[in-house]
Order: C-alpha cells, then structure tokens, then sequence
C-alpha cells in the first residue's frame, strides 16, 4: 500500500512540476497576456494545492518505505529529498504566489521576469532531482537494469 502511495504521489508531484514548466515556457514565448494570467493562476490554484500535498506524500511515504532499506540509493534519496522540499516551500511556491499577483495586475516587468527565471530554475532543479530518486526507486525496486538485490 505504502509503495503503491509513493508511486502514485512522485507522479504526480513531477507531472505537475514538468507541467508547470512546460505551460509556462510555452505561453510566455507564444502567449498573449490573458493567457499568461491564466496560466499563472492556474499554477497557484489547483496547481499548488496538489503539487504541495504530493510532494510531502512522497517524501514521506518514501521514509516509511526505507525503513526496511538500506546502502547507497536509498541514502542518496534520503540527501535530495530535503533539497526537494525546502526548494518547493521556500522558492517554488512564494514564486508562484507572487507572480500570479503581478500577472493579474498587468504588471509584467523586469522584476515579473527575474522572479520568473528563478522560478524556472528551481523548477528545473526540483524536476533534476526527482528524476534521479525516480531512477534510484526504480533501481531499489529491480525494475531499471541492475537486481534489487544488488541495490539494497
Ligand atoms: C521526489 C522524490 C521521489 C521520487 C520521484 C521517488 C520515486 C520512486 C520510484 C519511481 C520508485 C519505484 C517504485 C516502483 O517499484 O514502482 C521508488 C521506490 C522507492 N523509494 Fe522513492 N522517490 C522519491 C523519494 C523517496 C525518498 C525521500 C525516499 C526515502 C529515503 C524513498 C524511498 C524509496 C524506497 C525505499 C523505494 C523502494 C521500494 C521497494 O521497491 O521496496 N523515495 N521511488
């Protein structure tokens, strides 16, 4: 059940995080306005409310699961998962928050487009290190290449 929750949770936590990236890239090369104050809201409500809950789900339903766990991939996942979420609380989410305002206020200046390419950035970083505990997970789990048994 746990295992089952920790997949379903990192899924979900980097399918919002690689959509986030990926609408914002695209409406803010190709978009109008409008649609760039849509997409800003949308990335704050539902966007956060679901990213937030899944990553903290994943982390935690990942510590259970590693209880049982030990050797070097379950420890390197253990070291990036605070990056992952001190990243996500202190930079992706009060990023989202105020470029939402600025957005909906019209206001797209120099300031929108710095807080934008940080935002951007600990995006990349956070999709970067999911990636690796995903590859790491699927290693333990003996579905990527090498035998869980080897792994553990
Ligand atoms: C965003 C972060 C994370 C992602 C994307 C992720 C992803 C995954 C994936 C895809 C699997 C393979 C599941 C399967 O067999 O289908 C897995 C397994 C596992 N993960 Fe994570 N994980 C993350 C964080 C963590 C953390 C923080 C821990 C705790 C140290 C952890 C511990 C484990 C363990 C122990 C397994 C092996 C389960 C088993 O086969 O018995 N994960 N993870």
């Amino acid at each position: 059940m746990i295992l089952i929750i920790h997949r379903i949770s990192a899924v979900i936590a980097m399918a919002c995080i690689a959509l986030f990236f990926s609408s914002t890239i695209i409406v803010e090369l190709i978009g109008a306005a409008e649609s760039i104050v849509i997409v800003k809201s949308l990335i704050v409500w539902p966007g956060l409310f679901i990213l937030v809950p899944s990553i903290a789900l994943t982390g935690g339903s990942g510590f259970v699961l590693s209880k049982s766990r030990n050797g070097k991939l379950v420890e390197r996942k253990k070291k990036r998962m605070p990056f992952v979420g001190v990243n996500g609380i202190v930079v992706l989410v009060p990023c989202a928050i105020v470029l939402d305002r600025w957005a909906s206020a019209g206001s797209f200046d120099t300031q929108f487009y710095m807080v934008q390419c940080l935002e951007l950035f600990a995006g990349a970083i956070n999709l970067m290190l999911m990636g690796m505990n995903m590859k790491d997970g699927l290693r333990m789990s003996g579905r990527l290449g090498s035998s869980p048994i080897i792994s553990r």
